[in-house]
């Protein structure tokens, strides 16, 4: 049979969600093109890189992956190699410099012109550059018409499983910090408007997912105002709570100062928001997060964290910290190692500070703590991280919880053959405080939220057993099937963790 072999795409991506989500929008829409993806450079008639440029890591990590298909370029010299995102609209003449090969520069705000763009350099050989002028010139019209006509294409192929999807709330970031590179690369803070995302949750929804994660640089400062009415993130997951099928609610990131009280209520109340907040401190000393601009105290955070315990108990709580800022001394490095010890985080994401160029802090202050220091850092607050995390995950042992069955777990993959004749297979998850836990069962549960007892735990993972019926009469099964969930004793407590 004659077909047209349809035109192949290929994409990396480095960063966070929000990069992963964008990179699903641009698949979709080169799709809708004709397109397909690939997993194979070699076979691509374009290939995509959509960068991060919070740290430098990331950055070194786009130029080793644009030189190593830089020979693809010469046994192809009709493939377009594209940059996205936000090294591509922070770094746009250099990365042209450093990987001359490079057809496609496209920043953040102007994801949605791929096609054309690709179609164009298709046209004329001749590079597209297409990002924001800055910004002062990323003009909230022109933010707002990209990713409001935008996000409604989606590639379930693209997404974490199919049952799970991404959901951007809000784009940029209004609060300067002065490490960060994100005001300049994503622009100005801008709410979603509440029905274009309750409509893009039903139309997931209809498609399969059971949960969505809603996102934002800063997500708990999500508002919207029309007219007199506004809408903030906690009437957003509202409104959006009873949608038939849609099972788990998540969001991220949130900054500490905007952890309101209707927002921790809601978490508590409404059964499907996920127990758990990602509230990042990045230091646990006052003068560090004075020069960082974080706009709290120590004092501060310790209270909103006290505040999220007692307002929604049982939550999970993770951070993300900053060592080696500039001017951090071995006393202030000694405050964040104090708080991480008592905070009790669920886990701490840690970075050694990288120096970004155009932000405050590497206009302002020298970056003075050598790198042996950074690293030395943070090890040492790595290590009290991981006995909290040890410690948190002891004590599940021996509780219930229900699991979103995400997949195969990655030690599954790699004995699927010396298993081939058992039905069962270990799997992952993660709970309503999303704690990651492996289990054995059928892959049939595969996208179920099933019940499993917590049996043993690893300062990262919880192992246990499932409660099902798919289970029964197989010898691993733990004990008889649990055919009602356990009865809640009320809708402000917690259901099962
Ligand atoms: N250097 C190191 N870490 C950084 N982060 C943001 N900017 C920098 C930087 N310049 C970290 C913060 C943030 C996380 C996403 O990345 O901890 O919360
Ligand atoms: Fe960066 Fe601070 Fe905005 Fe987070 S809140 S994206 S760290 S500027």
């Amino acid at each position: 049979m004659m077909n047209a072999a349809k035109p192949r795409v290929y994409i990396e991506t480095v960063g966070c969600q929000m990069n992963v989500l964008d990179s699903e929008l641009v698949i979709g829409a080169l799709r809708q093109h004709g397109y397909e993806l690939t997993d194979s450079p070699v076979e691509a008639d374009v290939l995509l890189f959509n960068t991060c440029s919070v740290r430098e890591h990331a950055e070194e990590k786009t130029y080793s992956a644009l030189g190593r298909v830089r020979h693809l370029k010469r046994r192809n010299p009709d493939a377009v190699i594209g940059v996205l995102g936000c090294m591509a609209q922070k770094d746009q003449e250099l990365i042209r410099k450093r990987a001359p090969y490079v057809d496609l520069v496209v920043g953040t705000g102007q994801l949605g012109g791929v096609p054309e763009l690709v179609a164009k350099v298709q046209a004329t050989r001749e590079p597209q550059l297409a990002v924001s002028l800055g910004r002062a010139d990323a003009g909230r019209h022109e933010v707002e018409a990209s990713f409001i006509s935008y996000d409604p294409v989606r590639d379930p192929s693209m997404r974490p499983t199919p049952f799970q999807a991404y959901v951007r709330i809000q784009i940029g970031c209004d609060k300067f910090c002065t490490y960060c590179v994100v005001p300049s690369t994503r622009g100005p803070e801008q709410s979603r408007p509440p029905e274009h995302i309750w409509n893009e949750v039903r139309q997931l929804v209809d498609q399969g997912c059971k949960e969505v994660t809603l996102l934002g640089q800063t997500v708990n400062s999500y508002v919207y105002h029309q007219g007199d009415r506004r809408t903030r993130l906690s009437d957003l997951i509202a409104g959006m709570h009873d949608i038939p099928g849609l099972k788990r609610i998540k969001f991220v990131t949130n900054y500490p100062k905007d952890m309101t009280d209707d927002l921790l209520d809601v978490v508590r109340e409404l059964p499907k928001v996920v127990k758990y907040l990602h509230v990042p401190a990045q230091s646990g000393c006052d003068e560090v997060l004075r020069r960082m601009k974080r706009n709290y105290t120590t004092a501060y955070y310790m209270d909103m964290l006290a505040r999220c315990r007692e307002r929604v108990p049982g939550v999970a709580v993770s951070s993300d910290f900053i060592v080696g800022f500039c001017g951090e001394t071995e006393e202030s490095f000694q405050k964040s190692v104090e708080m991480v010890r008592v905070a009790r985080f669920k886990n701490s994401f840690i970075f050694k500070y990288s120096e970004r160029a155009g932000t405050k802090a590497a206009e302002r202050y020298p970056d003075d703590v050598p790198d042996e220091v950074k690293k030395r850092r943070n090890n040492d607050l790595l290590a009290v991280q991981n006995e909290n995390s040890r410690l948190d995950h002891r004590a599940q042992v021996g509780r219930m919880v229900e699991v979103l069955v995400e997949g195969p777990s990655r030690m599954a993959s790699k004995v699927a053959t010396a298993a081939a004749h058992s039905p069962l297979i270990q799997l992952t998850g993660r709970t309503m405080t999303d704690h990651i836990v492996v289990f054995d069962g059928t892959p049939r549960l595969i996208g179920q939220i099933v019940r499993v007892v917590i049996e043993d735990a690893s300062p990262f993972t919880l192992y246990g057993s499932v409660l099902t019926d798919e289970v029964v009469g197989v010898e691993t099964a733990r004990a008889a099937p649990l055919r009602e969930p356990p009865r809640r004793p009320s809708r402000f407590s917690l259901p099962v963790i």
